[in-house]
């Protein structure tokens, strides 16, 4: 075991020539922090030093570097070396993880430098010099030197005493402790190995689906991508895998050419307009990306004409000649989703061009019974094009061995399996992967020049192009399947693109593509009892949660309450509330805040010293199993259930406060005021580690929680890298900071002001409400008159003319509302001539583009 004494006393002192040794052990790891820059250029985050063996290896502990480097300089390693690694791997390393627990928080993540650069500054007298080929590790040294913590740490640490003041300091360190019977003792102070945690680290990528760039996202689209797949990446990245997470905006196809066209603007500018849009909503909700890119870069069309050629090449790609809809009135062809029309297979009146709602077929366009222009309602006509086609069924034997083993090694969603399973039961037929568009990735064929790639071909490759745009190395990323995981997120009507069409692109290409290893998809969330909807107004929008006073991490956290996980769910305003006052603020914040407020008022605002007692221990038990339950969860991506458990965790700890009533112990004699410190203390250790577990879910919220608590920062990275094992970082004598709430009430009058303002009465800018009607739901009442619908459809086509040009000359806004308030009546009217509701009626699972 060891001890504060055995670092330094119980072994001799390094002498002169021990500490050559010593030197070249470290100078080797300095080397390695040195290269690391390019040895694992795309690793996101600070990270500690390693080594790329020419196998493609990499290793991480300095041990087994050391050894190495022996090796191969052709030195022998003597038995006096490997006393020195042996003190290295045992003493040192137990010594650097107390430090690193106690040590302040911007300093933790330079510790390995700072340790490098401390022990060559007292082995060689700062400012460090080197010649030869070794000249750039002066580089190195004048970098730390130059970020403050590090220079006055090491100051701090040596005081110019040299070695003399680093044995010193690292005796005032707290002692570390045996790791036996860390689940009951709070007072631990031992994290989990640095060498376990860096050795076979996970490489990680996540991506969230690429949204629309032509639109608002609505909260569901938020929960079901970008904030899903961030509080993963958060996790992650706490549990210290080696994580990418990308994401940006798809920018290319007919959605853009007709937002452009309705906005009097052209597609690169509204391909500008909201990629801000959404950069800043997601700024807004803390979705914490490596990189945010967009699809209309130079790289997008580099990567996705070079999968083209393979494709083509290998013979993946067959050419016909299509019949496609076009609409005369609007003189262009018509995009699968600006087509409307009855479904051919289950005969869902509003199945889209591409892709039924109801039955999830995917659809050809012309198949369509009663095709509709979804511009102008009129009826388009059929005319022939050459296309190329991806020749899904020649790679479906490929796809199924491949589909066989990653969703019985990864963790697919039950939804995206049945969804591809249907896919596949149907058989797969060749997929158009041209369009007679301008807005759009060229496709490089002589023959069709005049083409761009289908949008759902060129979508998914931007998670590629995202990742060059991030770093040169992006192929370590994408073209590396064996030491990669790769993490989609998505709705569920993103899977069959995901599962099936993307990898097959990926899988005939046969450039050794990195394919999804979990796809994660999730159900629908409706609006109330509704959903979401632009055009009339229903709905929060991720531009307008910010304006509802309410905090980013409260919206993070009932969207993640209400997660759609496993089945469709819907945000509710009452229940926001009821969740908020009952969750957040009586049981979490109430257990928090207690804790805090113990310290502050029974113990002058330091940890009390703990003795457990069987009350105790069974406590931290119940932790313990919670937080497995979380962790397991977690890394199952199963969101919403592992949230349950953190609130689990300050419901045990506010019954434990409730019966063991430290107010009163602590006015007591001697034992129950040693009772009150224990449970003050075991209470105050479990809110940190609640701060933590908090951390992907309320990123603001964990901060502040550890900033009252002055909680090193440290315990961010130790408490979730073993397996649930409960860490106390706050000891006794820890002094915490200023406690206050966390959380204020939701009050029934805001509430229901808010419930009104998002539940359709919402005034828009009429520039924001797009031109088409959106889908009309079919409530079939008396008084269908099909001449007066007519009428009617033509009255409501150039009155939506109008309101295009006048937008399109910039007329004054008054002048547009008025014209669409005009429009918005005459559809209303149709509606009702046509036999449907002019108030939409409810549709579940549906979601809004
Ligand atoms: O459904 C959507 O919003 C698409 N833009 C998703 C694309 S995901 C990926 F393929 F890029
Ligand atoms: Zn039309």
């Amino acid at each position: 075991m060891f001890s504060k004494e055995s670092l330094f006393n119980s072994r001799n002192l390094p002498g002169q020539s021990s500490l050559v040794i010593l030197f070249v052990c470290f100078f080797c790891l300095f080397v390695l922090v040195f290269f690391s820059e390019r040895v694992v250029p795309f690793l996101s985050r600070p990270t500690l030093p390693a080594l790329l063996l020419p196998t493609g290896l990499h290793l991480f502990s300095s041990n087994a570097i050391c050894r190495y480097l022996f090796e191969v300089s052709g030195q022998e390693c003597s038995e006096f070396c490997n006393q020195w690694l042996e003190w290295e791997a045992t003493d040192l390393q137990l010594c650097l993880n107390c430090l690193y627990i106690g040590l302040y928080d911007p300093f933790c993540d330079l510790l390995p430098s700072f340790l490098i650069f401390s022990l060559l500054s007292l082995l060689f007298h700062f400012p460090v010099s080197f010649t030869g080929e070794h000249k750039s590790v002066n580089g190195w040294f004048d970098r730390v030197a130059s970020i403050h913590s590090c220079l006055s740490a090491a100051q701090k640490v040596l005081q110019g005493k040299g070695l003399q003041g680093m044995k010193s300091y690292m005796q005032r360190q707290p002692a570390p402790q045996s790791s036996q019977g860390r689940n009951t003792q709070p007072c631990n102070c031992n994290p989990i190995e640095v060498s376990a945690r860096l050795s076979g680290k996970r490489n990680i990528l996540v991506t969230s689906a690429l949204p629309y760039v032509n639109n608002v996202p609505h909260l569901g689209n938020i929960i079901g991508c970008v904030l899903s797949a961030d509080v993963f990446s958060r996790y992650g990245r706490l549990r210290g895998w080696n994580l990418l997470f990308v994401c940006g905006t798809d920018e290319y196809g007919t959605a853009t050419e007709n937002k452009a066209r309705e906005e009097g603007l052209t597609p690169q500018l509204i391909c500008d307009k909201y990629h801000a849009v959404h950069s800043s909503i997601y700024k807004w909700f803390q979705i914490d990306f490596d990189f945010f890119g967009r699809t209309t870069t130079e790289k997008q069309t580099e990567i996705a004409q070079d999968i083209f050629w393979r494709l083509h090449k290998n013979g993946f790609l067959v050419e016909d000649t299509v019949e496609q809809l076009r609409c005369e009135q609007c003189q262009r062809f018509l995009a699968d989703r600006f087509v409307e029309g009855i479904c051919p297979h289950c005969k869902y009146p509003e199945a889209r061009g591409d892709q039924c709602d109801k039955c999830g077929r995917l659809i050809n366009a012309v198949e369509l019974r009663e095709p509709q222009c979804k511009v102008c309602r009129q009826t388009p006509v059929i005319r022939s094009s050459k296309h190329l086609f991806l020749d899904l069924p020649k790679l479906e034997t490929q796809l199924e061995q491949w589909l066989e083993k990653s969703t019985s090694t990864g963790d697919w969603t039950t939804n995206a399996k049945q969804i591809t399973r249907s896919w596949l039961r149907d058989g797969l037929k060749p997929r158009c992967i041209t369009r007679d568009l301008l807005w759009g990735t060229p496709v490089p064929h002589p023959d069709f020049k005049e083409k761009v790639f289908y949008v759902w071909f060129d979508a998914p490759i931007g998670y590629l192009s995202i990742t060059a745009n991030y770093t040169d190395e992006w192929e370590k990323w994408w073209k590396n399947p064996h030491q990669v995981e790769l993490y989609n997120f998505m709705a569920k009507d993103n899977v069959p693109f995901h599962s099936v069409v993307f990898p097959c692109s990926l899988l005939g290409a046969q450039d050794n593509y990195t394919l999804v290893s979990h796809l994660v998809a999730t159900e629908y969330l409706n609006y109330e009892d509704t959903k979401f909807s632009k055009s009339r107004g229903v709905g929060v929008f991720g531009d307008m949660a910010k304006d509802t006073g309410i905090p980013a991490d409260v919206w993070r956290f009932y969207l993640l309450y209400v997660r759609p996980e496993g089945q469709d769910s819907a945000f509710s305003w009452a229940d926001m509330a009821l969740k908020n006052n009952s969750e957040l603020l009586n049981n979490l914040g109430n257990f928090i805040n207690r804790a805090g407020m113990f310290v502050t008022k029974f113990f002058e605002g330091c940890v009390p010293v703990m003795e457990l007692q069987q009350e105790d221990k069974k406590l931290l038990a119940l932790v313990g199993w919670e937080l497995q339950q979380y962790i397991q969860l977690m890394d199952k991506v199963k969101i919403r259930d592992a949230l349950k458990h953190i609130l689990n965790i300050s419901r045990h700890g506010n019954q434990y406060i409730q019966v063991n009533e430290p107010w009163k112990n602590i006015k007591g004699g001697d034992t129950e005021r040693q009772r009150a410190g224990t449970v003050t203390g075991v209470s105050v250790n479990i809110a940190c580690l609640l701060s933590v577990m908090l951390m992907p879910y309320m990123p603001e919220v964990s901060q502040t929680i550890r900033n009252q608590l002055n909680a090193p920062q440290s315990c961010v990275s130790t408490m979730l890298q073993g397996n649930g094992t409960f860490v106390c970082s706050l000891c006794a004598g820890h002094r915490i900071g200023t406690v206050s709430p966390l959380f204020q009430k939701l009050e029934a009058d805001q509430i229901e002001a808010l419930k009104k303002r998002f539940g359709g009465q919402q005034v828009f800018d009429p520039a924001a409400v797009p031109a088409p009607a959106a889908a009309v739901e079919v409530v079939t009442v008396n008084g269908v008159d099909p001449e007066k619908a007519k009428q009617l459809t033509q009255a409501v086509a150039e009155q939506g003319d109008k309101v295009r040009a006048l937008k399109a000359q910039n007329a004054e806004k008054a002048v547009i509302t008025a014209e669409v308030a005009k429009l918005l009546d005459l559809k209303k009217q149709l509606a009702l001539a046509e036999g449907k509701s002019p108030e939409p009626a409810p549709q579940k699972g549906k979601k809004k583009k």
